[in-house]
């Protein structure tokens, strides 16, 4: 099946108007691939007459799962280490200090399959102590449904909890279902799925202590994470907190936002422009 320019440029210009994701040249492959298990189950014969179709009779439905099928979903528990630990060893004290109501709201805006939000919350009941009867909610987004299905079993395989888990949170964490991995029920309570854009209105949400926004903005072109990170300022309490993924950053980018310290060990970790504190 090879693809005709006009159809990756027609599938291409749906993705990213959709999701924000930039399919470059070289994604031809991937594109046919991904598209592969849609075109089968449609009885169509290639990507060509699926676009034909999609010309003439533009079908949601077949759209979303064109936009679903291009997403990455790529994630694993503690992915990266060092942003859990600043979490737990820097960040987490600063909202503590802060927080207002008797309450610390978190956002994983782009949450995949959930590895991101339950980790976040196997953080927080590690640091339960420290809370004083602070209650934390953390809210888990993405714009893909199949993945927040998944995120909300919190069912995962050995080789997905292997991954990344220490083996002592794992057995703490965990339940074992047959050959799966459930997440205890202490976990779950603390999150709380919802589908989201990160290029819409996300002002339903509210306003956070903290945001997660990781290994999304990569795909993005720059334009596109600034409005993803205007959305998301918008959404960041004055003392609030972002942690972007280790190969994103502000510079080149927003001016809404500013390193929360000049100190190494809070690299990755974001203020608001208008915030006075540091970490
Ligand atoms: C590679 S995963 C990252 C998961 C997790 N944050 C991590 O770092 O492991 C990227 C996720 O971003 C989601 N995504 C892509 N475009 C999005 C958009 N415009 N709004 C919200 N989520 C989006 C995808 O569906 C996918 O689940």
């Amino acid at each position: 099946m090879s693809l005709e320019p006009q159809d990756f440029q027609f599938l291409s210009n749906l993705v990213r108007a959709r999701s924000g994701l930039v399919l470059t040249e070289d994604k031809h492959y991937l594109l046919e691939s991904r598209l592969l298990p849609l075109i089968r189950r449609l009885k169509l014969e290639s990507i060509s007459a699926l676009v034909a179709q999609l010309r003439t009779r533009p079908d949601e439905a077949v759209l979303v799962e064109i936009n679903e099928a291009m997403t990455t979903n790529e994630t694993s528990f503690f992915r990266d280490a060092k942003p859990f630990d600043q979490f737990r060893q820097i960040t987490l004290p600063h909202l503590i200090a802060n927080a207002k109501n008797g309450k610390i709201r978190i956002w994983s805006a782009a949450c995949s399959t959930g590895q991101e939000p339950y980790s976040l919350a196997i953080c927080v009941l590690e640091e339960a102590a420290k809370l004083g009867g602070i209650k934390v909610e953390i809210i888990a987004t993405d714009i893909a449904s199949h993945v927040l299905k998944k995120a909300e079993e919190g069912l995962y395989t050995q080789f997905e909890v292997q991954r990344g888990l220490p083996i002592m949170l794992m057995v703490k964490y965990f339940e074992q279902r047959g050959d799966k991995f459930r997440i205890r029920d202490n976990v779950r309570a603390l999150v709380t799925y919802q589908q989201a854009n990160l290029l819409e209105n996300v002002g339903n949400l509210g306003q956070f202590d903290m945001v997660f926004c990781r290994n999304v903005l990569i795909y993005f072109d720059v334009p596109t994470k600034a409005k993803a990170l205007l959305g998301i300022h918008g959404q960041t309490l004055p003392h609030g907190a972002l942690c972007l993924g280790s190969a994103e950053t502000i510079y080149g980018v927003t001016d809404k936002f500013k390193p929360a310290s000049a100190d190494e060990k809070a690299r990755g970790i974001y203020f608001r422009q208008e915030y006075s504190g540091t970490l």
